[in-house]
């Protein structure tokens, strides 16, 4: 009997591909209810999960014995007890690489449609209140030739820098440790994050969540920020003390934020959602349609790999 692989949201269809010859099941297009997981995820070798499950010790236990390998249809994998997983022999894969520059465009995105308020000037059009074109209406700082900060130095931040540099920006980089190579090949410099914040016009967010980076940006932080600056984060919501993000926004501390990743998702601090002056995506980082197509045959191939015995492209 072929083993059982449970895949807990609809993927794109190429994700399936891999996954021939196994006993399939696809949950649901919506996230399932943590009752239908534990029931469906009986029996299961493979879970193929995304960022809205959290797989953990129960989650594993309710599979059972069969179960081998996790992967994790994102690069960050917060939402894996990987401890748990270790315990019991399990396999996490994650899909780093093939997202690296969608995201690092949705990063790009974002600083531009906050720095010059986009959101602001599609709610003025769709509204029906646009009365002219104005000398001083919807301004907002230049991106090009500013200094970017980009806090994290793994990938997606250093695609996030070359796109900068099309943009003739000056780069600085913060990161647990330095890494010459690609501060060289991107003419990046190396900073504490006291100092990239004190000088950077744009901040954007690329760590991992961890407990060090949980509230990595708070109240203290945004202080720190130049007068006017703009901050991005497509990492994860946790990274930032969102209440004191806007309180800042409100306060005009800072000019303006692109955020696509919240604390607690899909629930958006209901202060943000008031203000102007934040651009606010639905986690949509990797949301390309040829990137998703990749992620899912990737995250499908790790399950195959492990099941038929080999190693997985992605392991965590
Ligand atoms: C999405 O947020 C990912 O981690 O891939």
């Amino acid at each position: 009997m072929s083993e059982k692989v449970l895949v807990t949201r609809e993927i794109p269809e190429a994700g399936l591909r891999p996954l021939e010859g196994f006993d399939v099941t696809v949950l649901s297009e919506r996230p399932p209810e943590r009752g239908e997981l534990l029931e469906a995820v009986r029996g299961a070798s493979g879970i193929l999960a995304t960022l809205t499950e959290q797989v953990d010790a129960e989650l594993m236990n309710a599979a059972g014995e069969d179960l081998k390998v996790v992967a994790n249809l994102a690069v960050g994998y917060d939402n894996v007890d990987l401890e748990a997983a270790r315990e019991r022999g399990v396999v996490v894969t994650n899909t780093p690489d093939v997202l690296d520059e969608t995201t690092a465009d949705t990063a790009f995105m974002l600083l531009l449609a906050a720095a010059r308020r986009l959101g602001e000037g599609e709610r003025i059009v769709r509204s029906g209140k646009w009365e002219a074109w104005g000398p001083k209406m919807l301004t907002g700082p230049d991106v090009w030739g500013k200094t970017l900060g980009v806090v994290g130095f793994g990938r997606i931040a250093q695609a996030m820098a070359r796109r900068a540099s099309g943009f003739g920006m000056e780069v600085l980089y913060t990161a647990r440790s330095r890494k010459e190579d690609a501060e060289n090949e991107l003419g990046a410099r190396y900073v504490e994050l006291d100092e990239l914040l004190r000088t950077s016009d744009f901040v954007s967010l690329h760590t991992p969540l961890t407990e060090e980076t949980t509230h990595l940006i708070g109240a203290g932080e945004l202080e720190k920020m130049k007068p006017g600056a703009v901050l991005v984060n497509t990492s994860r919501g946790p990274v930032i003390d969102e209440g004191a993000l806007a309180d800042a926004l409100a306060d005009g501390r800072i000019f303006a934020a692109g955020l696509d990743v919240y604390e607690e998702e899909p629930t958006v601090h209901p202060k943000l959602l008031e203000l102007e002056n934040v651009v606010l995506a639905p986690h949509i980082g990797s949301a390309s349609i040829e990137t998703r197509d990749k992620m899912a045959v990737l995250a499908a191939e790790n399950i195959s790999a492990v099941l038929r015995g080999e190693e997985p492209k992605t392991p965590v």
